[in-house]
């Protein structure tokens, strides 16, 4: 069952001081300690970024922080109005992939957590696809397609089949907060091969994918262990 685009971004809006709240009290181990890294880890100091869904900024202020050319864009006011207020020194246009007219192409495009969210997501790669130079790179996190759903319950739900699409409402919570959020956001369950179909479909090649596990020190500041990755990296790049 697919949703408005205006439904979409309208939670986003509304959860975009709870993102604020989350991230910068430090509850959100995950996003600071571990998405936000890796993905640092997998940028050229020589690259030009755009961060595509950059929510309430944090990520591409940590990549402008560690001396990286990078723009945010989202297409959520609240989101990059928030951006803007608590990250002055990083850029942020309000727009969608779909809509943005860049001054020029990208050598990376950076989609964190942001394709569980997208229902039309071979549209959306084509967007992304125009964004970037012939050589460029796509990096992207996602949950992961199996171990999410496990981790979060969801197998247990009603018409859960891990082969097919599914759309979910769920809380974003973060591990350790103290006042969880009940305001949802869409989180589509999709297929690892479903994923794949779509990057080929839109002209891209996999270049790796990556099922990293927190380090003995960061793992340990969790109230639950890691048995499985929760997250997913993939990087993609253009067919020739
Ligand atoms: C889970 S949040 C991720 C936020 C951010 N990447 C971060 O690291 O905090 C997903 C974001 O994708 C954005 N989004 C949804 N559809 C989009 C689209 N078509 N183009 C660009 N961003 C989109 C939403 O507004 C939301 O801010």
């Amino acid at each position: 069952m697919t949703r408005s685009f205006a439904n979409i971004i309208g939670d986003w809006d509304i959860l975009a001081d709870v993102r604020i709240r989350q991230i910068k009290s430090g509850k959100d181990l995950s996003y600071s300690h571990f998405l936000i890294p890796n993905i640092i880890s997998l940028v050229s100091y020589s690259d030009r970024i755009i961060d595509i869904g950059c929510g309430v900024g944090a990520g591409t202020a940590s990549l402008s922080k560690s001396g990286l050319d990078v723009i945010g864009i989202d297409p959520s006011e609240k989101s990059i109005e928030l951006a803007r207020k608590n990250f002055p020194n990083s850029t942020y246009m309000l727009s969608s992939a779909e809509n943005y007219i860049p001054n020029h192409k990208f050598d990376a495009a950076i989609l964190n957590m942001v394709l569980t969210n997208i229902c039309d997501l071979e549209e959306f790669l084509s967007s992304v696809k125009q964004l970037i130079i012939q050589s460029g790179r796509v990096i992207i996190s996602i949950c992961h397609p199996v171990f999410w759903p496990v981790y979060k319950n969801l197998t247990v739900v009603n018409g859960y089949n891990y082969s097919e699409v599914k759309y979910f409402d769920l809380p974003f919570t973060v591990t350790n907060d103290l006042e969880p959020t009940t305001q949802t956001s869409l989180y589509i369950h999709r297929p690892i091969e479903e994923y794949v179909r779509c990057f080929k479909a839109t002209g891209f090649e996999i270049d790796f994918i990556s099922e990293p596990m927190p380090d003995r020190e960061l793992e340990k500041k969790y109230v639950t262990t890691w048995k499985f990755p929760r997250f997913m990296f993939i990087q993609l790049s253009l067919s020739t």
